[in-house]
């Protein structure tokens, strides 16, 4: 199994999705090894908790060069040999130098269907604002490898929901993570560990 961190910085319902598929054994290609908080405060901590899974902060200090937060962020990933990395709601940008060194082995879901809202500013309730007062009829959510462009790197899956009349940005944020995120995340975990697995790339480059 293909050792993965998951990274959170708050409630962790999409943590939980995950935890609660790979209990369901739907991702047999990927054991949760990790999980990192980018705060002490995040909820998400006590999921990984319950389910037995070991939890740590790794917190960006104020006044800290982003590339040395990220080289903290390297070491802890690498002293807990993990081959993947998901951000499911973790709300610091990685720094360069973790984004190289997991080339293709980070995963981030975005709430809504890429390239639209999305980019930098567009997180939380903001983007189902924006998606609701462009007047668009259907939304989702997105799962992408991460690159050094915000919610640029390249999609691995997606899903549509549509917009009712009434929707406000709260409940379009609620239908967007029970239709899609809770569902999309898992499957696209249990995608991408197996193809790391069965391919070249496979443990060696990263000295796992
Ligand atoms: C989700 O909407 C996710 O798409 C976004 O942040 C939110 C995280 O929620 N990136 P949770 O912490 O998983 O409940």
């Amino acid at each position: 199994m293909l050792r993965t961190a998951v990274l959170v910085s708050g409630g962790g319902t999409n943590l939980q999705a995950i935890l609660d598929a790979k209990a369901a054994g739907r991702i047999p290609d990927a054991e949760i090894a990790l999980v990192i908080a980018s705060n002490p405060g995040a909820y998400a901590l006590e999921r990984a908790k319950q389910a037995g899974v070991p939890g740590v902060v790794v917190q960006k200090a104020k006044g800290e060069a982003i590339e040395a937060y990220g080289e903290r962020l390297l070491a802890v990933l690498r002293e807990n040999r993990i081959g993947l990395c998901v951000l499911a709601g973790f709300l610091t940008i990685l720094p360069e130098n973790v984004i190289r060194a997991y080339d293709h082995r980070i995963l981030n879901i975005h709430p809504s269907l890429i390239p639209s809202f999305c980019g930098k500013g567009f997180y939380g309730l903001k983007v189902h604002e924006a998606a609701l007062s462009y007047g668009v009829k259907v939304t989702g959510a997105t799962v992408h490898f991460v690159n050094e462009i915000p919610d640029g790197g390249e999609i691995i899956a997606q899903k549509a929901v549509y917009i009712r009349p009434d929707d406000t940005p709260e409940t379009l944020q609620r239908r967007v993570m029970e239709e899609a995120e809770w569902v999309l995340l898992p499957a696209a975990v249990e995608d991408v560990a197996k193809e790391i697995r069965n391919s070249e790339f496979g443990m060696r480059n990263l000295e796992l």
